[in-house]
């Protein structure tokens, strides 16, 4: 059910409709070294889910990648997994008033999980600010939706669309946050800071996961901000 792309790290993917293009949606856990799972993302829950991730371990840090991706179905882990800490993106809080949050993500890593997973805020657009993390054992970077990478394993409508979009077959940066992004200079400097990270991998909210050329791959989906 979960793969297990390196030691420690899983995803699993679910579908996803997006105005009416299948573009899927990814679910990251982080095993940390005390046995305990860093959820990001989380997907909706069934029963063979839940014993999935009894399996891999306890279920403790649940986080969104921003206050529009990865929150939907939160609530549901705060239930299933009682003593799991659910953490909010900026903003999530005042949208999400139902949720009990025990901690606000931003650009400096919580205590935590810091001894593994490194984590900065993509500042520069208007109204959203996106969390990205970086899970240092496995070189991996997380990301939400500040780059989609589809392409052939689509349907064929979202291959279309995605042609169409230029955003067919690589990372790529959705049209709707090109449009938010007000302060270049704010998200040249958190291109940067990712960059720094020794990532080998990139998992996309969006997408499959990159394991081919991440680091050129992900500097070249912001081309049109240098
Ligand atoms: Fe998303």
């Amino acid at each position: 059910m979960f793969t297990e792309l390196a030691s420690n790290i899983f995803v699993l993917s679910e579908p996803l409709s997006f105005y009416g293009l299948q573009i899927g949606r990814n679910m990251v856990v982080v095993r940390l070294p005390n046995g305990e799972l860093f959820v990001n993302s989380p997907a909706s829950l069934t029963e063979d889910r839940i014993a999935a991730l009894n399996d891999l371990g306890t279920v403790r840090y649940v986080t969104p990648s921003s206050k529009l991706h990865g929150h939907l179905h939160m609530k549901d882990y705060k239930y299933t997994f009682p003593d799991a800490k659910l953490f909010a993106a900026p903003g999530l809080d005042r949208r999400r008033t139902d949720l009990v949050f025990d901690g606000l993500l931003g650009s400096t890593p919580d205590e935590r999980w810091s001894d593994v997973i490194d984590q900065t805020a993509f500042l520069g657009a208007f109204w959203i600010t996106e969390i990205e993390f970086f899970h240092r054992p496995s070189k991996t970077l997380i990301i939400g939706d500040i780059c989609y990478n589809l392409g052939p394993k689509t349907p064929l409508k979202t291959r279309l669309a995605t042609q169409l979009l230029g955003m067919y077959g690589d990372l790529s940066v959705p049209l709707d946050l090109r449009h938010m992004m007000k302060n270049e200079a704010a998200a040249r400097h958190s291109i940067d800071q990712i960059l720094e990270w020794d990532f080998e991998r990139v998992i996309v909210g969006h997408g499959s996961v990159v394991e081919h050329n991440p680091k050129r791959r992900f500097r070249e989906a912001f081309d049109w901000l240098y």
